[in-house]
């Protein structure tokens, strides 16, 4: 079980990051001060406009990650034999149905947890204390075991995620990685941030 100094200690390292990062700008503009100021766009970027993806050199079986809100999201595009075993983990996941409504849009509810099968959107923090997991998407490596049929592994805490974001039970994180709303522009374009009514 988590403590408040579990979560402090989280908390802590996002903050750290979040201020290397921070001072990494100030700096940048120490040293050009009169070069760039930043236009609307980038100002609205900078505070949580959506994000665009091109996902049209997007292998299947491969992930890409852009950055949205100052957070990791990854696509992956799944293969035929990653979709078939999703439904085949139901009893191993803590909420197979998605039911936690905040972990996901109305749309994403469902097994694929995407608005298409093959193409998963996810943002890539643990829902424990935040660490980013790592693309797992080899079946039985030796440290996960004969039954593993790829996914996520949080190493910080050793939490486990299907290849829908789908948490596992028995572990650390309560509950499934979260999907951000996005819709589609055309078959190769995403927009991170914006539902699809929202067009
Ligand atoms: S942060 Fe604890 S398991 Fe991921």
């Amino acid at each position: 079980m988590s403590t408040v100094d579990d979560v402090d200690l989280g908390r802590r390292r996002f903050l750290t990051a979040t201020a290397t990062v921070v001072g990494g700008v100030g700096a940048a503009f120490v040293a050009v001060p009169f070069l760039k100021s930043w236009s609307p766009s980038e100002r609205a970027q900078a505070a949580g406009a959506p994000v665009e993806a091109d996902i049209s050199k997007l292998e299947e079986g491969a992930m890409m990650t852009v950055e949205w809100r100052g957070k990791p999201v990854w696509i992956l595009k799944r293969s035929k034999k990653m979709l078939d075993d999703l439904p085949t983990l139901k009893g191993e996941l803590l909420d197979p149905n998605s039911e936690m409504a905040s972990q996901q849009p109305k749309y994403a509810r469902n097994t694929n947890r995407s608005i298409k099968p093959e193409v998963l959107v996810l943002v890539g923090i643990c829902t424990h204390l935040g660490c980013s997991p790592t693309f797992r998407p080899d079946a039985a490596p030796a440290d996960l075991g004969p039954t593993w049929k790829g996914g996520f592994f949080c190493p910080c805490h050793g939490s486990r995620f299907d290849l829908a974001g789908r948490v596992y039970k028995g572990v650390p994180a309560p509950s499934n990685l979260e999907v951000p709303s996005y819709r589609y522009l055309n078959d190769s374009r995403v927009l991170i941030g914006v539902d699809p009514e929202a067009a």
